[in-house]
């Protein structure tokens, strides 16, 4: 049975799809997206969604191929996707909602962070004397690149839905039409796009003191000046070490910037960290400067004969964040009492 739609219906679902996203900019709760309706033939499945914490990490389509001249084509029949927790892509949890009965699976695609958007290649209504297929193929959107699945080439490329900046797919539904006798298979996907934890929130804020300079003017008899590079602010671990990089820069791909951390890492390291033992900083105190984009001057230092001066920084570390405090420690040593005097500087 072929049942015939309006096009402009699906034009205007799209159209207020369109505005509900583009006017939610501070979105707080978890929201739909879905493909432009072309075909509606069938109906939707449940919705299945990732465990709490897993987000899509890759994709595998049912396709049924080209199958000849006078054959019911059909093809994309069903999606699998992979959930799994951000920075890990082993995939064990797979959802799929509704699968047509037709095709197989072919190749996996595994994104390296959470997916954030998907594309449905969609053929249009062709009349009741042609063979429909209705969804053909789609792409997943994750790490800023597109994955394309291996489906059919029918009909043209839908407008890309993408979940708001700090959202990513974590469910789905799809649309499709039950056996009869003109086969489409799967129509329309839904997925859910789920809010991402801020990294700047949940992580566990430590300090400790960072040598920034060590002027050596043992061996003169007169004053000796050195310059540095003196940072304050909030910026990121230079030394992150690999599985921070690439956290980092999943995170970086679903929206999270410095900009943003700058609103949750000062309250994150007063409730978390507050008078520090180790460096005997008041975070509870901090302010200015220490809660921008970190900024870098050239200062210099003047050192006394036979005296190696040592400057540390307060810096705050937490995960791939860094702030560099705005109270320095120089510890003058002397080469030959071994005397040594330490001045704290504001800065
Ligand atoms: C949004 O999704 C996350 C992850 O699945 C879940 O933990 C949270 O409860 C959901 N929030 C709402 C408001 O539905
Ligand atoms: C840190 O600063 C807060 C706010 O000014 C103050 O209430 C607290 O007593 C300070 N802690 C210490 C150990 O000085």
């Amino acid at each position: 049975m072929i049942t015939k739609n309006f096009l402009s219906f699906g034009v205007l679902v799209s159209a207020i799809i369109g505005l509900t996203v583009a006017s939610e900019e501070i979105q707080v709760s978890n929201i739909t997206i879905g493909n432009p309706i072309i075909t509606k033939w069938g109906t939707w499945g449940d919705w299945e969604y990732c465990a709490n914490g897993k987000y899509v990490v890759g994709m595998q389509l049912k396709t049924e191929y080209y199958k000849g001249m006078f054959s019911d084509d059909t093809g994309l029949n069903g999606i699998k996707f992979y959930c799994d927790t951000i920075g890990s892509n082993d995939g064990a949890d797979i959802i799929t909602s509704k699968v047509g009965n037709w095709g197989d699976y072919h190749n996996e695609y595994i994104c390296e962070g959470i997916a954030t958007g998907f594309q449905l290649l969609s053929e249009k209504d062709l009349g009741w004397a042609n063979d429909d297929t209705a969804a053909s193929n789609m792409r997943l959107f994750c790490d800023g690149k597109t994955r394309q699945g291996d489906g059919e080439t029918w009909g043209d490329w839908t407008e890309p839905q993408y979940c708001n900046p700090k959202f990513a797919i974590c469910g789905i539904r799809t649309q499709v039409e039950d056996p009869n006798s003109d086969n489409t298979a799967l129509n329309n996907i839904q997925v859910l796009c789920c809010k991402v934890p801020d990294p700047a929130e949940f992580c566990h804020p430590e300090d400790s003191w960072d040598m920034i300079l060590e002027c050596d003017n043992l061996e003169s008899t007169s004053d000796t000046q050195c310059t540095y590079q003196r940072k304050i602010g909030t910026g990121h671990w230079n030394m992150m070490s690999e599985s921070q990089s690439i956290m980092h820069e999943i995170y970086g791909n679903v929206g999270f910037s410095i900009p943003g951390a700058l609103v949750s890492l000062p309250g994150n390291f007063d409730a978390n960290l507050g008078f520090s033992s180790s460096t005997g900083y008041n975070w509870t105190q901090s302010s200015g400067e220490m809660w921008m984009e970190e900024t870098t001057i050239t200062v210099s230092l003047s050192v006394p004969p036979r005296i190696i001066t040592r400057l540390y920084q307060t810096l705050g570390k937490c995960d791939f964040y860094t702030v560099r405090a705005n109270k320095l420690k120089r510890v003058d040593t002397d080469e030959r009492t071994l005397i040594q005097t330490i001045t704290y500087i504001d800065i």
